[in-house]
């Protein structure tokens, strides 16, 4: 049973008749026994024509001898305006010979006078109920077409199979985007349209549901006829004959592959996200221990003889702590949300510095293709090296027989509905090629994720970091790889739209290690950073003075100042647990002494404080975890810059 059934409009009948007499009382008989039929009468031929234009009734009633028009030339050329015309001649006896002619040009009935009213009636209730199923099987049939148009040019796949699974039907859709036309298909079961295995082995549970004549839904791979995957929300559901039984099942599809990576995106950001919360966490307590291991190495290095085998165990427990460091480092890249400090830097420079650190000791070349055009971006420079080197160091590692790795930039436009899932605009695509062994399909969704990695020793912690930091600067990272053919990372960051103007950064000044002596306030929650930092200045010939929050600090400099013995520097955590942190400190200190030399240190090295710190009254920073040579390189440069002395800062 059609669900829609088109509504039958009443229908009509036209009487054409000379004798007036006759026609009104037939007419008024026809009204009484149709009183839902349309009546029209007309007085001979050409009348009759008329209105038969003008109306176009059903049905057509007519005597054959007439004046001005007969019965017969007006049937022909009724039936020249629509051959299906339903036309129903009254003929005398006297008339017989016309019949013929009237069979000729396509009269289909006829009734002979003196018209018998009952015989009438019953001819005109079988033509009309003729006429009412013609109509309805045509109306069904417009109905049947305009469904199938509609499938056909349905936006989504559709298959139809009868009660075993057999495929009957596909739609164009199916087909196009497949791959499979539907001769390939039809008769083949709904279980083959599962090509990806595990979906295939799910379908005896799919097939239980909809033959107890339930829908089933779902979201699943599947493959086209190339091999190609996609991913795809699929409904079977199953249709009903009039007894209740299952006669087909319709399946309904749709490629939802883009939503499905978007979905995927989203789901990698948001456990970056609670992982960096933790991550950071850890790695706030883990860089003060770190400074204090670090800090008392480096300082027991410096106490024993550069000849003293101790040396090359405090080296070597040096580099540990380092590494250590340099993944607290890579930890916190993801913690806490921690936005980019950006500026504009220029994309040649950020590669060429990226390439030197990674490639540097490799068998690896380098080959960079960025034209002058390329533009600027807008981006933490620190950040985004680390992701290069990142990416860097995986193609390196991924060749250990050598290659060459390809970087390449170029400025593309980004325009609404783009696949990547981020804001449209200017954006500078980086391509990042190896020629090493490429990454499996299987493990290419899971090299983003944190702590997944296939080597030996390896964190797994890189392209996590490198991710995060891409898509904190409103960017995108992707992936294309297939094994045995390189691996190529694709970054988009958001660029300024125009050329670099400005210059690269100056180089930093070299270690001068020469101890100048002064006092230094050292504030940290944490004894063994106090300590350890004491011991460290101490050996630089400073004088220091350790207190444990902002409160005491600001308490120890007022002293300090009024007993006119001011401190050379003060070096503050910038979070203390449970009491005033330096950022606070800084403003009252800087109350007291606006030329007070302050130095925050933190182990938060992605702390936005760290990154502007001379926005918040410092005049240095301080990363955890430090060594001995980092103290004496910072206080080098305080002592030069030292309130009164003419030195350049
Ligand atoms: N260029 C590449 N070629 C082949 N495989 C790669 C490439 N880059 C990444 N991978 C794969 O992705 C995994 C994850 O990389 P990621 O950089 O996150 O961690 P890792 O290199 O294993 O460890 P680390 O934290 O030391 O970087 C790697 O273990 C490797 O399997
Ligand atoms: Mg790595």
């Amino acid at each position: 049973m059609l669900p829609f059934q088109p509504s039958t409009p009443s229908m009509s009948l036209l009487y054409v008749e000379d004798e007036s007499i006759i026609r009104e009382t037939t007419a008024s008989s026809l009204r009484m026994r149709f009183p839902s039929l349309g009546l029209y009468s007309a007085e001979n031929g050409e009348h009759g024509l008329q209105l038969y234009r003008k109306h176009r009734p059903d049905l057509v009633l007519t005597d054959i001898n007439m004046p001005a028009m007969n019965g017969i030339v007006m049937a022909q050329e009724m039936l020249a305006i629509d051959p299906s015309a339903h036309i129903i001649v009254i003929s005398g006896h006297s008339d017989l010979l016309y019949l013929q002619d009237a069979i000729r040009v396509g009269v289909k009935r006829y009734l002979l006078k003196p018209l018998d009213l009952q015989l009438l009636f019953e001819t005109i209730s079988e033509s009309l109920s003729r006429l009412g199923m013609e109509r309805q099987v045509r109306r069904q049939e417009q109905y049947i077409k305009m469904l199938s148009q509609a499938m056909e040019q349905n936006s989504t796949m559709v298959a139809i199979a009868d009660s075993k699974g057999d495929i009957e039907y596909v739609n164009g859709k199916f087909s196009e985007f497949t791959g499979y036309s539907s001769k390939e298909i039809l008769g083949r079961n709904l279980r083959h349209l599962h090509a990806d295995d595990a979906a295939f082995a799910g379908f005896d549970e799919i097939w239980n549901r909809i033959s107890a004549g339930k829908e089933w839904r779902g979201e699943s791979t599947n493959r086209k006829k190339n091999g190609q995957t996609y991913w795809e929300a699929a409904s079977i559901a199953p249709l009903f004959d009039s007894e209740g039984c299952i006669s087909h099942f319709v399946t309904i599809r749709e490629d939802i592959t883009k939503k499905r990576k978007r979905q995927d995106e989203m789901d990698r950001i948001q456990k970056l996200e609670s992982l960096g919360v933790l991550a950071g966490g850890i790695a706030h307590d883990f860089n003060n221990i770190l400074t204090g291991i670090l800090g008392n190495i480096s300082f027991a290095r410096n106490l024993v003889n550069e000849t003293d085998q101790l040396k090359v165990l405090l080296d070597e427990a040096e580099r540990a702590s380092y590494r250590a460091a340099q993944l607290t480092r890579q930890l916190l890249t993801f913690a806490r949300g921690g936005k980019p400090v950006k500026k504009q830097v220029s994309v040649r420079h950020l590669v060429d510095e990226a390439l030197s650190l990674a490639l540097s000791g490799s068998s690896v070349q380098g080959v960079v293709r960025i034209s002058q055009s390329i533009h600027a971006i807008e981006v933490d420079a620190g950040q985004i090296q680390q992701a290069f080197n990142n990416i860097l160091i995986n193609a390196v590692q991924a060749m250990a027989e050598g290659g060459t790795v390809t970087v390449e930039a170029e400025n593309v436009r980004l325009d609404q509905g783009h696949e990547l899932g981020v804001e449209p605009g200017s954006y500078v695509r980086i391509s990042f090629a190896d020629e090493g062994r490429g990454i499996p399909a299987r493990n290419q969704k899971k090299i983003f994720d944190p702590y997944f990695s296939t080597k030996p020793g390896g964190s797994g912690l890189g392209l996590a970091s490198t991710h995060s930091i891409i898509t904190k600067h409103g960017g995108h990272i992707g992936v294309e790889s297939s094994p045995g053919s390189g691996t190529n990372f694709i970054c988009h960051l958001p660029s300024t739209g125009e050329v670099f103007s400005g210059s690269a950064d100056t180089p930093k000044d070299g270690i001068n290690p020469d101890g100048a002596g002064g006092a230094v306030l050292v504030m940290d929650d944490e004894s063994v950073v106090r300590q350890v930092t004491g011991n460290m200045l101490q050996s630089l010939g400073y004088r220091v003075t350790t207190c444990i929050n902002g409160e005491q600090a600001i308490d120890c400099f007022k002293r300090a100042k009024e007993t006119a013995a001011p401190y050379l520097a003060v070096i503050m955590d910038l979070t203390v647990i449970g009491g005033m942190g330096g950022k606070e400190a800084a403003q009252h200190i800087l109350a007291l002494d606006p030329r007070a030399q302050l130095v925050v240190s933190s182990g938060y090295f992605d702390d936005p404080v760290l990154a502007d710190y001379k926005e918040y009254g410092f005049c240095a920073v301080m990363p955890k975890p430090y060594k001995v040579s980092d103290l004496a390189e910072l206080m080098n440069s305080l002592s030069r810059s030292r309130p009164g002395t003419t030195a350049q800062p």
